[in-house]
Formats: C-alpha cells, sequence, structure tokens
C-alpha cells in the first residue's frame, strides 16, 4: 500500500484553529480529505497509522464529532479512547486548582503523552461555565503541556473541522470558491448555544478568498478578534466582508447560506457577572422569524444550505428544508468531519 506524501506533513502540529494554517496549508488538507474520501468510498485501504492511538476527551455531548473521530482513526490503522471528565479526575486550569484539586491538566497531558500519539477535547457551554474564551483556554492548556498533537473538537471559540468539512463539501459543488457570496447567518434556537460554529465559518470562508456577509440581528456580534482576523484575510487573500442585520437582505443573490443559532454574548461573562439563561432565551425569543424556510431560499442565487448539524427543526430550519431542499449539504458536510479529521490526523500524528 503506498503511502501518500501529505501522511506525517504537519509532524507533530497542533490543530486548534484554522487561522494557524496559510490558505496554502487549509487547501492541502482538503486536498488530502477528497483523496481520504475517494478511498473510503472505494474500500481502498488507509492503513496510515498503524497501532497509533487517540485519546478523545469528551465534555459535552456529541454524535458526528465522537463517532466521526473513532471511526477515522480506525480507519486509518490506530483506535480511540473515549475519555469523559469525570472518568479522570476531571482536568482543572491553574487558577481553579485552590485551595484543593486533585489532577491538573498539565499533569493529564504529560501522562496522556506517555502512553499514545495524539488528545482530542471537546468543552464549551456549562463544562466551560458559559464563560465565552474559557473552553478554548482549556484546550490551549492542554495543548502547552502535551507532547503529542492537540487536536481541537470544539471549544466556545472555534470548531476547526468543522470548518474543513464544510470547505470539503462547499469545493466539491463549486470549485472556485473565489467570487461567490457565502452567508454565515443567525437562526432562532431557544437554548444558549456557543459562538464556537459563525466565529469559524467567517474565518474560513474568508480565508478562502469568498465575499462573505456575516448576517444577525443586534445584541448577536461575534468576538472582535474574530472580525479584525475576517478584515486581515480579505486583505491578504481578497474578497470581502460585510456585517448586516437582516436575514432577508443577506440572503438576496447568495451562493451558499449557513444559518444556524448562537447566543446574544452580553448574557454570559465575561460580558455580564452571571450566566442568565432565561435573560438570554426571552432576547432570543424575539428573534424567531429568523428560520430557514423554501420562501427564503428563492431569494438566493439558488444558493446550498449549510448547517453543522445537529439543525434544531423548526426553530433554526423547517423540516421541509431538511427533507426536501435539493441543494442541501447538511449530510455532506456531516460525512465530511471523517475525511478532513482523517486528513489532519494522518498529517499531524508522528
Ligand atoms: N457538528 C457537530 O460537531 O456535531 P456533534 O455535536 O454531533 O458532534
Amino acid at each position: 500500500m503506498p503511502i501518500p506524501k501529505y501522511v506525517g506533513s504537519f509532524k507533530g502540529k497542533d490543530f486548534i484553529n484554522t487561522q494557524d494554517f496559510t490558505q496554502a496549508e487549509i487547501k492541502k488538507i482538503l486536498d488530502a480529505a477528497d483523496d481520504l474520501k475517494k478511498k473510503f468510498r472505494k474500500r481502498i485501504p488507509t492503513n496510515y497509522l498503524p497501532g497509533r492511538t487517540l485519546f478523545m476527551i469528551f465534555y459535552n455531548r456529541s454524535l458526528r464529532t465522537r463517532n466521526s473521530f473513532e471511526a477515522g482513526i480506525y480507519q486509518l490503522g490506530g483506535h480511540a479512547h473515549f475519555l469523559s471528565p469525570q472518568d479522570l479526575y476531571t482536568p482543572t486550569l491553574p487558577e481553579d486548582m485552590v485551595p484543593y484539586a486533585t489532577e491538573a491538566i498539565s499533569d493529564v497531558a504529560r501522562v496522556l503523552s506517555r502512553y499514545g500519539d495524539a488528545i482530542a477535547i471537546r468543552i464549551y457551554g456549562d463544562a466551560a461555565k458559559w464563560t465565552i474564551g474559557r473552553g478554548h483556554r482549556v484546550i490551549q492548556e492542554f495543548a502547552k503541556w502535551a507532547d503529542i498533537p492537540v487536536l481541537n473538537m470544539e471549544d466556545d471559540m472555534h470548531h476547526p473541522f468543522q470548518a474543513l468539512a464544510d470547505m470539503q463539501a462547499a469545493r466539491a459543488v463549486e470549485p472556485k470558491l473565489e467570487g461567490k457570496k457565502f452567508v454565515v447567518s443567525y437562526a432562532y434556537s431557544g437554548g444558549l448555544k456557543p459562538l464556537a460554529v459563525p466565529q469559524n465559518e467567517v474565518l474560513i470562508t474568508t480565508q478562502m478568498g469568498m465575499d462573505v456577509v456575516l448576517a444577525h440581528p443586534k445584541g448577536f456580534e461575534l468576538e472582535d478578534s474574530i472580525i479584525k482576523s475576517c478584515q486581515e484575510n480579505v486583505e491578504k487573500y481578497g474578497g470581502s466582508f460585510e456585517i448586516c442585520n437582516d436575514m432577508e437582505e443577506a440572503f438576496e443573490g447568495a451562493d451558499f447560506v449557513y444559518p444556524k443559532a448562537w447566543s446574544p454574548k452580553q448574557f454570559v461573562p465575561p460580558y455580564n457577572k452571571t450566566v442568565d439563561k432565561e435573560g438570554a432565551s426571552a432576547y432570543q425569543a424575539k428573534f424567531k422569524n429568523w428560520i430557514t424556510t423554501m420562501e427564503l431560499l428563492d431569494r438566493t442565487n439558488k444558493a446550498y444550505y449549510m448547517h453543522c448539524g445537529p439543525a434544531d427543526r423548526g426553530q433554526e430550519v423547517t423540516d421541509e428544508v431538511l427533507d426536501s431542499y435539493k441543494r442541501s449539504l447538511y449530510f455532506e458536510q456531516a460525512e465530511n468531519r471523517l475525511h478532513v479529521q482523517k486528513a489532519v490526523m494522518s498529517m499531524v500524528i508522528p
């Protein structure tokens, strides 16, 4: 079995944020993912990581992420360990170690580094105390201490593997993404949701040189650092980046739409002293008309509908769109999680 050149090409690197990679590097990962997808469909063996171990620490639930990582490392010839934090000694940030705590993240990261080949972590929401950036700091702390690559399976700032899977799906239907209008829009949902997906979508689409529109009601602003990075991406890679507060206007002439719920940040730390779930829910309820319908999609340039999953039926999107819209990429995006994760694992795991 010939080993492709991309295997080991980013040996030892963490994968935490797509912005840590150049456009050329992202395209190289997507090319590798396309190769792995083709081989998966033809059942061609891809035993590129024999005997390697991936540790997966899930502070949150998952369908797509857990199963695609676990299946992915197995298909590469390796093995995954599923770890929930309560089965460890709840790995803890340095500032939370006082007065007593059993095991610091620095300990956990160094111990796991002695046993296997990569550590993948998911942490946001309640597990990160709904404090924007805290989950991301947990992953950075793991990366600081681990001697093996750390992979971000979604924190409260970034969901980089989702962004890769989405670009693989978009490239498959529109090989030249430059010049295409990509809309990342708020869509209503009742519960608190992290900013990770919309933030990563505006980052990677501007990194791909697309014409990107971010649409949301007032109060749903993304983090300033993300907006700044998008503007830097436009300077570096071309395309454009605009923000508007009207979903219908944003959908006009769009080639891709990505309507997805996230939470208004003025109700959670560090923008609020406490986590005000009721306040956030009441505020979100004002925007129930931010739902993707067939009529709304008619305003677009026959746009491809995208969502990371799980989509909230009847809130973010109608059943009709999810079940019968011909240009939906929903299940392709879910499948691509497998291929992009296999690509990155085969590139970074030594
Ligand atoms: N999109 C995504 O990460 O899905 P899961 O929450 O099911 O893993």
